[in-house]
């Protein structure tokens, strides 16, 4: 057999960018001696501090010891020497998985769990499961009827993917989605938060906020398909690629009282926010503004939706009618084994308090920063999704790079915002180090 550590790892970007566009980072990841939130370069034989965890994807840093228990590396073993097609042929790790995240991620009443691999393709079916559930509320039942009426609303600075729904509704950078045919939905102006140094509010949020949900009622009204269409509204709590784009409760609240009008379902796509990343198990329950169905992805492993009771209303919905929504593999039993164990390293560590405790550090350390050199603005975040704002594009660039000479991984996000994702179980000291980092690259 062929072994990939007898490789050079200075020849891995020529031998990759022979066969495809390589463009990625300049360093080789090496996943054996990378350590907690410590990305080592195999190519440089050097350590960098990481702040971007794989698009906010790897949750607990990289080998936890808690991913030595021999129990867990023998079904991690024989879970990868097969791949069944989960949606259709059970196992005991399959279940072991199912119960873990409906116990300790799923709140209290949401009892309707769907896997699948891929952010984008959790967003799809979150969208599937409100169009059949909406056509069924209008009386279309036969599979022959027409439904291409209904519609899902969305929001300007969206982000959900680049699948063939969520493609028409991402609207962040035009590369994403441009020159590929979409549905044109509706989009409404999103009235995120403008922060000062201090985290207070420092725009008219109440103002934007009333001017959306107006814009969402003229549309009801005067929708020539007639504004009992509306399948959906979907949100990110946060609009992390958007720019990190905090909402208030009280918009989410005027969202609930929308649906609820419409008779439309509330869906929240908590791909980059949820699975314990905000300090809570899900961003929404910050706002404590219950939605109907949540799509989830990246850190949880495992991608799909869960939703509630709401569902219910309609007998023959998704999760009830056979292979309505379904894939192949629906997800995979590798990732439901490792999945399970960092649900149960969460709970165990508590690493959800010790994020939460970690983001507020940083927070008070982003905003000392800015205050001390005049390079930043408007710090803001909760637990493992922190966010500054550069002057312009250009300027945020330029830190990311100086941050990466720093030997610390950030990322950008919307048109001028540089965003840290840090890992759930980072320590105190590792916090102190990366605001180290990003104060010694905040200026040039
Ligand atoms: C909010 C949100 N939704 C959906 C996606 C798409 O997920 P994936 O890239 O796994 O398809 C992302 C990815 O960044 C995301 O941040």
């Amino acid at each position: 057999m062929t072994v990939a550590t007898t490789i050079d790892p200075k020849q891995v970007h020529e031998i990759i960018g022979r066969h495809q566009l390589a463009d990625g980072y300049d360093m080789v990841l090496d996943v054996n001696k990378s350590h907690g939130p410590w990305l080592h370069d195999a190519a440089r034989g050097e350590d960098f501090l990481d702040c971007f965890t794989c698009f906010a994807s790897w949750p607990l840093g990289y080998n936890h010891p808690g991913l030595n228990d021999p129990d867990f590396e023998r079904e991690l073993l024989g879970a990868a020497k097969c791949n069944p097609s989960n949606a259709d042929l059970y196992s005991r790790e399959m279940a072991s998985f199912v119960d873990a995240f409906a116990t300790h991620a799923s709140p209290e009443g949401f009892d309707h769990h769907f896997w699948i691999a891929g952010g984008s393709l959790a967003v799809e079916n979150a969208i599937k499961a409100a169009f059949d559930w909406k056509a069924r509320r209008l009386g279309r039942h036969d599979f022959n009827d027409d439904v291409n009426d209904l519609m899902v609303v969305h929001f300007q600075y969206a982000f959900h993917g680049r699948s063939g729904y969520t493609m028409s509704m991402t609207n962040t950078l035009p590369d994403k989605v441009g020159l590929f045919p979409k549905f044109k939905w509706p989009r409404i102006s999103s009235p995120g938060i403008e922060f000062d140094l201090d985290g207070n509010i420092s725009n008219d949020v109440a103002a934007l906020e009333a001017h959306a949900l107006a814009e969402l009622e003229t549309f009801r009204t005067r929708c020539p398909a007639g504004g009992d269409k509306i399948a959906a509204v979907l949100i990110e709590p946060i609009q992390c690629e958007g720019g990190d784009r905090h909402f208030r409760p009280e918009f989410m609240q005027g969202l609930r009282s929308f649906c609820d009008r419409a008779d439309a379902l509330l869906c929240l796509d908590e791909v980059q926010t949820g699975f314990f990343g905000s300090g809570k198990p899900w961003m929404w329950q910050h706002h404590g503004v219950a939605p109907d169905v949540v799509a989830f992805g990246k850190k949880a492993q495992v991608c799909g939706i869960y939703a509630g009771k709401k569902l219910d209303e309609v007998k023959e919905n998704v999760f009830v009618r056979s292979s309505r929504i379904n894939s192949t593999w629906g997800s995979n039993l590798v990732d439901m084994v490792r999945s399970r164990r960092f649900i149960e390293l969460i709970v165990e560590h508590d690493y959800v308090n010790n994020v939460a405790a970690r983001g507020e550090q940083i927070l008070a350390g982003l905003r000392r920063i800015a205050k001390d050199s005049g390079a930043f603005t408007a710090p803001r975040g909760v637990g493992s999704l922190l966010a500054v704002d550069y002057p312009d594009g250009e300027a945020r660039d330029a830190a990311i790079g100086r941050c990466y000479k720093e030997r610390l991984i950030v990322l950008p996000c919307g048109p001028r915002t540089m965003r840290l994702r840090i890992p759930l179980n980072m320590t105190e000291a590792e916090a102190n180090e990366v605001l180290n980092r990003v104060e010694a690259a905040a200026k040039p």
